[in-house]
Order: structure tokens, then sequence, then C-alpha cells
């Protein structure tokens, strides 16, 4: 089958599109035939070898954590799930940009939602409910999102309106209407963070969310004023000041695929694809991920 590899750390021209043996279904999982998949930050991160110290890379490495299309295998010990089945979910380590990727965690996908979007689902349904859940954000709280126009953070405004949490959310000033449709309220993240979301939210502000890793860690501490409450996904220094950061995926994602996908059906989430990729331009794909300036998510499609 055709799949996107690398043999080194590089630029995006390491990216090579290869045929490979396709992979089989191991107990507990499920093989698709990928339509499409999301390209994510940790993909060029991981690629450029930004991340070796804690996440080395095996080569030759594959590309891609997340993907939708339709099931052909399925592993031993799997219910619910058959061949033909519409699903998306998370794949194997770095294996998703292929004709056929092994999913870990899956649900169905609903029959309006298009392959792009269900393809860049899983990464952003999963990190945002997980995070909102650790800092335990409740009805009539008030949240402030630095990093909320993209992929995490389109997810994040929306998982957190429809717990009821009022959204204050960082993004250049392009993307405040953008930001304004999600739900959230629009502030910039130029300095003077605090005096500005003062301004916006003088009641106070009860946690905060970091997803763009810029060195905002001080400044939602003093937003919040209590550290426990500020958590990042994205700055692995956040605990020097006292706020928390978390990087390992929950221990059951489906589960938050599965709540998503619900209320994609009923409406209330809708996922903004940038732009889709043929297969053959992953290399350009993330070489737009890496500027991180996008709105919502790419895509690539694959069949
Ligand atoms: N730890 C985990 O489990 C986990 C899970 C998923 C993702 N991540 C990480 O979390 C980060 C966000 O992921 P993502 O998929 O949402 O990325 P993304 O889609 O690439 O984020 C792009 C967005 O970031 C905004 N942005 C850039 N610089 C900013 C700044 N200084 N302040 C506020 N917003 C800024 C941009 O808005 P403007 O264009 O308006 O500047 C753009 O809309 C990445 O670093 C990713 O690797 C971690």
């Amino acid at each position: 089958m055709k799949a996107v590899q690398y043999d080194t750390y590089g630029d995006s021209d390491v990216l090579k599109i290869v045929q490979i043996d396709a992979p089989h279904a191991g107990p507990g999982q499920i093989r698709i035939v990928v339509h499409a998949a999301g390209v994510n930050p940790l993909d060029w991160k991981l690629r450029a070898g930004k991340m070796r110290d804690f996440f080395p890379v095996d080569f030759p490495s594959g590309v891609g954590a997340e993907a939708a299309g339709i099931v052909d295998e399925v592993g031993d010990g799997v219910s619910g799930t058959a061949v033909g089945d519409a699903v998306f979910g998370l794949a194997v380590r770095r294996t998703a940009m292929a004709e056929k990727a092994v999913l870990t965690s899956w649900t169905h996908k609903p029959d309006g939602m298009p392959f792009e979007v269900a393809g860049a689902l899983s990464i952003v349904a999963e990190s945002a409910t997980r995070i909102l859940d650790l800092i335990a954000i409740k009805a009539g709280e008030t949240l402030v999102v630095a990093g909320a126009a993209g992929g995490v953070g389109s997810a994040v405004v929306q998982l957190a309106r429809h717990r009821g949490v009022t959204v204050i959310g960082t993004a250049s000033e392009a993307k405040h209407e953008y930001l304004r449709k999600l739900g959230a309220i629009p502030t910039t993240y130029e300095p003077g963070l605090p005096a500005r979301v003062r301004e916006i939210a003088p009641q106070g502000v009860d946690a905060a969310l970091d997803l763009a890793g810029a060195g905002v860690i001080p400044d939602l501490i003093e937003i919040v004023r209590d550290p426990a409450r500020v958590l990042s996904i994205a700055d692995i220094t956040a605990p020097k000041h006292g706020a928390r950061v978390t990087t390992s995926q929950s221990e059951r994602p489906e589960v938050a695929l599965s709540d998503v996908a619900r209320l994609y059906t009923e409406g209330a989430f809708d996922l903004h694809i940038e732009r889709v990729f043929p297969i053959e331009q992953i290399a350009q794909a993330q070489e737009i991920s890496a500027t991180g300036r996008v709105a919502g998510k790419l895509v690539v499609r694959v069949a």
C-alpha cells in the first residue's frame, strides 16, 4: 500500500510516498481503508527532530495520528464494529497517512459528517475533553483559552460553551470573528493580557488553558490566581511556575470521540477544515501547519 514515511529527521522534503505492506489489526484493534487523515503540529515537530529528547522517532517512521475511513479488518475481541462501517479514530503511532491504517480507539462516523471532518477530529476531541476535565471546569465558570483559534482551541471553545462555561479566547485580530462564531469572547495575545481580561471579566476568571505554548503561563496565573487551575498542553515549563502540563492521552479516548460525534449530530459541534490536501502534498500541509497560523484543521485526503 501507499504510505507517507521518512527515514531521517529534517525539513519537509524528507517526507516520501513509499510502498509498504499493509498492517493488520491486532487484538482490540481495527483496520480501515483511510479516506482522510488529520494534520497535527506533533507530526512536523517529530519529523523536524524537535521532540527527539522526549519522543525519539524510530526510522523509517510513518506520519499521522488520526484518520477516518471504512473498516476492512476487525481484530480479535472487537465488538460493535464490523467490516464496512464508517469510523474515525486514533491510529497506531504515526501510521495514519497511508491507504490502510490500524486504529486503537475509534467511534462510528455520523452519516452527515464528511470524511475530511472525521479524519481531523480525534486528536482535538480527545485533547479538548481531557483538558476540560483536568481543570474541572463547571457550568457558570469563566475560562481563558490562550491559542483558541487552532485545532484544539476550536474544540475546547465549543465543548466548554456546551458545558455552560463563559470562554475568553486569544487569537490574532483576523480570527476574532471566527472565535465569536465558536462562542468565545475574543481578545488579542499581545502583552497586557491580564488587564484586557479584567476588563472583559471584572468578576474574575476561574481557570485557564494554554494551547499556544508562547510563554503565557505567568500571565494566566496572574489572571486565575490559582496555579492549580492553569493547564498547558504546549509548554513543558508550566510546572516551574506552579501550573500543570498534560501530554498523555486519556485511558479511554473513544469516550471523547463518541461524545463529540453525538454533539456533531445534534448540531452542537463542528470542526472548521481550513484546507484539504492530496496525500502527495503532505510536505506542503506540514509546512502550513508549522506556521502556527491555521484556524481549525488541515486534512490530507487519501482515498
Ligand atoms: N499535550 C497534548 O496532549 C497535546 C495534544 C494536542 C496538541 N498539542 C499541542 O498543542 C498545541 C496546539 O495544537 P493545535 O493543534 O491547536 O495547533 P494549531 O492548530 O497549529 O494552532 C494554531 C493556532 O495557534 C494560534 N496561535 C499561534 N501563536 C499564538 C499565540 N502566541 N497566542 C495565541 N494563539 C496563538 C494561531 O492563531 P493566530 O493565527 O491568530 O495567531 C492559530 O490559530 C501544539 O503545540 C500541539 O503540538 C498537545
